[in-house]
């Protein structure tokens, strides 16, 4: 990139905390100075948080960057941290978990249940031949089983590899294939959309190609008619007669506890390697200080699928070593109606709610009477996660959701990164709307040049950390190369060959420091673009789009331009009932293009801006850029003011698929 990413958005507003959250948070202001004070003096103390068998002799051995070691010499068991200990101090009656299945169907699980069933599919993997160390592939829906397989593996030193149930059988067989997996636990079927959604026929198709698997263990979830061979177990005939007693064996802290595979844009998946003590301890902490959680009282609801990390560590690990109750639901936000998240708070009383943009913006479009119609006042807190929050949806958000007194915690971390890194503390920062603004203590990030050089307040650049952090990636699986050659290669010693120079992670993000030094995220850097020599971040031309009332969402790409090299087309859909058709569409089109102009400069101004119903994305809600690139660049859209109809929209539509959908 030939300069750094321009900084032209301009946000002024901020909310400090209320001031009854910010009398009882969790932490403090004084956790960033103690930190600072003595970083690995800070996590040794959160590590103290957990319950070990074996006291830790090291902190951090950082002696062969970048392959960390936390805790060395320490030794635990994650599930009892997330069970066992809890029940042992008496607290086994306490709701874990409240499920809710989509067709309308409740478990409420106790922290003694949940433990029990564990020990059960603990056993149960132990007698299909399951050892430390073996991988287990999991593909389940939303149902508290994933969360018990999760924990069975962790409790017995197997590493689990959770895959999204999304994914196709070709995606689950290179999962399965590249961990080679000896079980995969998965289930008849979920309900989604209100109807049953069929997973056992793509996981027969991915065993037949994986000679590495010897068992199929299936819950029976849908009770539809499925295909039976040797492998398969039922759940029910192998987990639930199993024994409930089972002794947890503690593991090294850098045992390996889970892979999880994250796509890049078009590469061959990378298996990310999270360990035991240094995970859990980050997740834990995160859990802890960033969502205030109060054991006690709270009713804590994270909305993302546990194929994704942030079920893997803010559904499953940070909330339950953390004791806390939570709610659990199997399907979509829009079935059977609009409401049905609202009614889901409303009935649980949910207290602290963790979300992705891309929801909050769907939950814009379709108004804020739909959230009107239900009693929120159960809600406290609010969290983002999973994409820079727009300043207007992060409005909406709190104006809509949090009654426009709560605050908001935009939380930026990533799979590799295993927890949270950079967010708000909700009892202390006056939070700023679309900023995840600072480090959380104990993580050092900071903005780069194309140098490597810290960018002064007010510049942009690229997001990098710059101290190992115990929840941070491993490794990639069975590729050490590409670990380094992907995340450490790009600043510091890894660029350099320079053994003096310090090793720094590059997170493959775009930032900015604004003038108080709060990090603005601006999308990954692949998505910016370059227009007449200026780096500009479609994160912030979304953003203004977004901050005009008719629009609801936008997507902005860098099109091959002949002049400007490239050119800003922008793709947006507009609020509930706003007028797009003919003389009106064109209207509104070019008021957005001198909106976008007068908020951010001339610069910015798109070249194109096309009135959309739908953006395609990801089943983990990223929007799929190579796709409106192709529209983009492909079609000659001259006078094209509103796509409804026309094939670009079906193009666009296409790469929604209906069903299973792939991002590698
Ligand atoms: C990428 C990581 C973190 C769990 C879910 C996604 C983007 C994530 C934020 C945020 C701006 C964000 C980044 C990051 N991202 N959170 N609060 N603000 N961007 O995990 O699939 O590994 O994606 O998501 O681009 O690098 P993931």
């Amino acid at each position: 990139m030939s300069e750094a990413l321009a900084n032209l958005l301009n946000e002024t507003r901020q909310f400090p905390p209320p001031a009854e959250l910010a009398a009882a948070a969790n932490v403090t202001a004084d956790a960033y100075g103690e930190a600072e004070a003595d970083r690995l003096a800070f996590w040794e103390r959160q590590a103290g948080r957990l319950s070990w068998a074996k006291q830790w002799d090291q902190v951090l051995d950082w002696s062969n960057p970048p392959f960390a070691k936390w805790f060395v010499g320490g030794q635990l068991n994650v599930a009892y941290n997330c069970l066992d200990r809890h029940v042992e101090a008496g607290r086994g009656d306490k709701v874990a978990i409240h499920w809710e299945g989509e067709p309308g169907d409740t478990r409420t699980i106790t922290y003694a249940e949940l433990h029990e069933l564990t020990c059960q599919a603990a056993n149960a993997l132990t007698d299909l031949g399951v050892v430390a160390g073996d991988r287990v592939a999991i593909y389940l829906p939303m149902v508290p089983e994933a969360a018990v397989a999760m924990l069975a593996c962790a409790r017995i030193g197997a590493t689990h590899s959770v895959v999204f149930g999304g994914f196709s059988a070709e995606s689950l067989t290179n999962r399965i294939q590249d961990a080679s997996a000896k079980v995969v636990i998965t289930a008849d079927g979920g309900y989604r959309r209100g109807k049953p959604s069929a997973l056992k026929p793509t996981v027969d198709e991915a065993v037949a190609n994986c000679p590495s698997v010897e068992h199929v263990l299936v819950v029976r979830r849908t009770g539809e008619e499925v295909a039976w061979s040797a492998k398969d177990h039922w759940w029910h005939e192998t987990v639930e007669v199993a024994s409930t007693a089972h002794t947890a064996e503690a593991f090294d802290a850098e045992h390996p506890l889970f892979i999880l595979y994250t796509s890049g844009t078009t590469a061959r998946p990378k298996g990310i390697l999270h360990t035991s003590g240094g995970y859990l301890t980050q997740a834990a902490y995160t859990a802890h200080a960033v969502f205030d959680l109060k054991p006690e009282s709270d009713v804590y609801w994270c909305t993302a699928d546990i194929g994704w990390v942030t079920g893997h560590s803010y559904i499953v690990y940070g909330p339950l070593a953390n004791g806390v109750t939570q709610v659990m639901y199997e399907g979509t936000p829009d079935t059977p109606h609009k409401g049905r998240f609202w009614e889901i708070v409303d009935k649980y009383q949910v207290t602290i709610l963790y979300t992705a943009p891309t929801l909050i913006r769907t939950m814009m479009k379709w108004g804020e009477d739909i959230p009107a119609g239900f009693d929120l006042s159960s809600l406290r807190l609010l969290g983002s996660v999973g994409e820079p929050i727009n300043p207007e949806a992060w409005m909406w958000y709190r104006q809509h959701v949090g009654r426009g007194e709560l605050p908001i915690v935009d939380t930026w971390w990533q799979t590799e990164t295993g927890s949270m890194m950079i967010s708000p503390l909700p009892g202390v920062t006056a939070a700023k709307p679309g900023s995840a603004m600072t480090p959380l203590p104990g993580v050092v990030a900071d903005v780069v040049d194309d140098q490597g050089q810290s960018v002064p307040n007010g510049g942009g650049g690229y997001l990098v950390l710059r101290e190992p952090w115990p929840s941070m990636l491993r490794t990639i699986w069975g590729d050490d190369n590409r670990f380094i050659e992907t995340y450490w290669s790009r600043f510091g010693a890894g660029a350099s060959g320079n053994a003096e120079d310090p090793w720094i992670y590059f997170a493959g993000d775009g930032a900015k420091k604004d003038d108080d030094g709060h990090i603005w995220l601006l999308g990954r850097v692949d998505d910016v673009m370059l227009v007449s020599g200026h780096n500009i971040s479609t994160t912030e031309v979304e953003s203004a789009l977004v901050s005009h009332p008719s629009v609801a969402e936008a997507a902005v790409v860098g099109a091959t331009d002949p002049t400007t090299g490239q050119a800003i087309v922008a793709f947006a859909i507009p609020r509930g009932t706003t007028e797009t058709g003919g003389e009106a569409g064109e209207q509104l089109i070019a008021e957005l293009r001198n909106h976008v102009a007068k908020t951010l400069g001339p610069i910015a101004k798109p070249r194109q801006i096309m009135l959309v119903p739908e953006l395609p994305k990801t089943r983990s809600g990223k929007i799929m850029r190579r796709l409106l690139r192709d529209v983009a660049e492909n079609r000659s859209l001259g006078d094209v003011t509103t796509l409804q109809d026309s094939s670009v929209m079906e193009l666009i539509a296409s790469g929604m698929g209906g069903g299973k959908s792939d991002e590698d």
